[in-house]
């Protein structure tokens, strides 16, 4: 039997490290498909590289677009490379474009799927990600989940509890394996101290009027401690045309590699992120995190870990209240299955279910 993996963001490339590791392990058959939704060296390439995943048996090239656009291209072109190679299963990460083309694609050919971080909702449907994970879940036939609310409101849609696994978050697996590489000094210019902020979301950047508002609550967090903004290419223009550029207190780099970001991360005092996957790392690394939005798919990072969520208006007190308090978390302890081992269990999971078993969840 064949596995294939589609890939296209940044974020899928971390989740599906360990995964494709614990498949190696138990002697499955594997291949990845790039989509190309994410193509600069430094959104893609430095991960391969940094989390030893194998080259793409194919790369589709699908670059950015409109949702329409881009989602077309990819699953026109999805849609030819899977009937090409005939895969028995195909294993599809997070809530990205490439995500939802890939679960509609086969879907319609007829071939199984999995979904690798299922039944997160932020019950935002404003949120691209959101509709995409509703569509993903409902047309999986394996649903992988990183935790228990997770499985509560797959069921409530309806979800059978066979189809369910409850395996822990692979994220922090590729954390586990890249703790003894992170070290703050691999970075040129880094502060002594120093808060780190990266900011991506639509509704954060892309008009006028939140990049301003959101800009204006950074800048004043930055007079409080030196902020390192390693930048998504989505926000460049319009954040820095909102005024967040190089400055006192501000430096505004380049997206990170996976080693490199993550060092940065766990030397920090303070992240202010708008990422999903950022929520979850600052848990696991006791770095306190404030999340810029209204809401969050992933809850257990605020009620086991160290994530708050803030109004850009909020955001400054937040920060000197956060400095102020330090690392200690309010839970203290990481949540069920967060342990490095999620990778193997869904290997085992998917294996299982190749020779026609289902492990019970
Ligand atoms: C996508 C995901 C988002 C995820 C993020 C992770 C969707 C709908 N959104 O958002 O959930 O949090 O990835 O990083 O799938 N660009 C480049 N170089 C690249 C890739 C993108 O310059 O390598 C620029 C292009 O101008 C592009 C913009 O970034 O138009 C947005 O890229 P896109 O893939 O559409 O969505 P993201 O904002 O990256
Ligand atoms: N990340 C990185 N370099 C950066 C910013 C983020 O390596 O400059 C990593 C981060 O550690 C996490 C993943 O990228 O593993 C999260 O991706 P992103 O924030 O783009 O997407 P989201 O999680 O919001 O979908």
């Amino acid at each position: 039997p064949l596995v294939l993996h589609v890939l296209g963001a940044r974020p899928n490339f971390v989740k599906a490290a360990p995964v494709v590791r614990g498949l190696d392990e138990l002697g499955v058959r594997q291949g990845i498909i790039h989509t190309g939704q994410h193509y600069d060296a430094l959104m893609s390439d430095v991960f391969f590289a940094d989390l030893g995943l194998p080259e793409p048996v194919a790369n589709l090239g699908v670059g950015s677009g409109t949702h329409a656009k881009q989602t077309a291209a990819l699953l026109v072109g999805l849609e030819e490379v899977v009937e090409t190679h005939e895969p028995d299963l195909v294993v599809v990460y997070g809530d990205v474009n490439s995500t939802l083309a890939a679960i509609l694609v086969c879907a319609k050919l007829g071939i199984p799927t999995a979904h690798v971080e299922a039944g997160l909702r932020s019950f935002d449907r404003g949120m691209p990600e959101e509709v995409n994970r509703i569509v993903t879940d409902s047309l999986s036939d394996l649903l992988f989940a990183t935790s228990p609310e997770a499985l509560s409101y797959l069921a409530t849609e309806g979800v059978p509890a066979a189809k369910m696994h409850l395996v822990g978050n692979p994220m922090i697996d590729s954390l586990f394996a890249a703790l003894p590489s992170l070290d703050a000094a691999r970075l040129e210019g880094i502060p002594a101290r120093y808060g780190v902020a990266t900011l991506h979301r639509p509704a954060n950047v892309d008009t006028p009027e939140a990049a301003a508002e959101l800009v204006s609550a950074v800048l004043e967090v930055s007079r409080q401690i030196p902020l390192v903004v390693p930048i998504h290419p989505r926000g460049r223009a319009r954040l820095a045309e909102a005024g967040l550029v190089d400055g006192p207190g501000i430096k505004v780099i380049d997206p990170l590699g996976y080693v490199d970001f993550l060092s940065l991360v766990k030397g920090a005092a303070l992240v202010v992120t708008d990422s999903g996957g950022v929520q979850e790392e600052t848990t696991m690394l006791g770095v306190p995190c404030l999340t810029v939005r209204p809401n969050t798919e992933r809850p257990i990072t605020v009620t086991h870990g160290t994530n708050r969520l803030v109004t850009p208006a909020a955001l400054p007190a937040a920060a000197s209240k956060a400095l102020a308090d330090g690392a200690s978390t309010p839970a203290g302890e990481l949540p069920v299955l967060w342990d490095g081992a999620s990778g193997p269990r869904i290997a085992r999971v998917i294996a299982a279910w190749l020779k026609g078993e289902n492990l019970s969840p």
